[in-house]
């Protein structure tokens, strides 16, 4: 696992866009693995800069989302799918039958969740996630608990992701109880994840996905065991890294040739 401790959002996005610029010229029918919430959006933001000025090609590219809400009706503003057509995919020329997010409205969900495990594997894999990381340690939905060898399938929100992601619905109660979420395994397989986090709300979690022990309880923490885990944080959300001065030390003394 490697900590980056970064001035602010741009330096993340930029650094983050990088490594997915590097995998898409050496791969150009890469698999993105891509999450949602408000962390990843500068990323987009600067994918969609490069396509527009540099021409960054994504038109073999393929995406899967990490999760998506049960029961929101097809099209609902706040829905993954829509979440991640009006953020990115609408900005680049990826192709939108290569666009993919589990189905939440599907009638039989565990048929859906099966499904979705098959399209990663058809599609040769993730080779990029970028994740974001909950309050309360979730990586995509897998809420405390969660197993760590779990794969793709229904999760209860836990309420203080509720009441976090209230902000986009306007109202907690509008926020859906449950979720499809990739599982921890399914997760643990893409060949690189890429981790943002920002903001002194998300200190403590970063702390204990980090540095704690590796535990259910704190489901990021299965990055750990992951064999090329970067995660990118602003100084903010690195405040409470015991090893802070290490992370630092270690990034700026970093070999030019290793990239992230
Ligand atoms: C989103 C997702 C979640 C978010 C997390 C952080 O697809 O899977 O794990 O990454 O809830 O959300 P933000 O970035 O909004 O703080």
């Amino acid at each position: 696992m490697e900590v980056v401790i970064l001035s602010g959002t741009s330096r993340i996005a930029s650094l983050a866009a990088d490594a997915i610029e590097a995998l898409l010229r050496r791969k150009p029918d890469a698999v993105l693995g891509l999450a949602t919430g408000s962390s990843p959006l500068p990323i987009y933001d600067e994918l969609a800069r490069r396509h527009d000025k540099d021409g960054l090609d994504f038109s073999q590219a393929h995406g899967f989302a990490l999760d998506e809400y049960v029961g929101l009706e097809p099209g609902h503003e706040q829905s993954y799918r829509e979440v991640i057509r009006r953020e990115f995919t609408d900005r680049v020329n990826i192709s939108e039958a290569k666009v993919h997010t589990p189905d939440g409205a599907a009638a039989d969900i565990p048929a859906a969740c099966e499904a979705y495990e098959e399209a990663i594997k058809a599609a040769g894999g993730v080779d990029l996630q970028i994740l974001g990381v909950g309050t309360d340690g979730h990586i995509g939905f897998n809420e405390p608990g969660s197993s760590l060898a779990s794969r793709t399938r229904i999760k209860t929100l836990i309420e203080q992701t509720r009441r976090d992601n209230a902000r986009f619905f306007g109202s907690v109660n509008d926020v859906p109880h449950h979720v499809i979420t990739q599982g921890l395994g399914t997760i643990m397989e893409a060949r690189h994840v890429i981790l943002v986090a920002t903001g002194a709300q998300k200190a403590q979690a970063v702390h204990n996905f980090v540095e704690g022990p590796v535990s259910a309880i704190c489901a990021a923490s299965v990055l750990q065991m992951h064999p090329h885990a970067t995660i990118l944080v602003d100084e903010a959300a690195a405040s409470s890294l015991k090893l802070a001065d290490y992370y630092r030390h270690s990034y700026d003394n970093k070999p030019a040739w290793q990239g992230l």
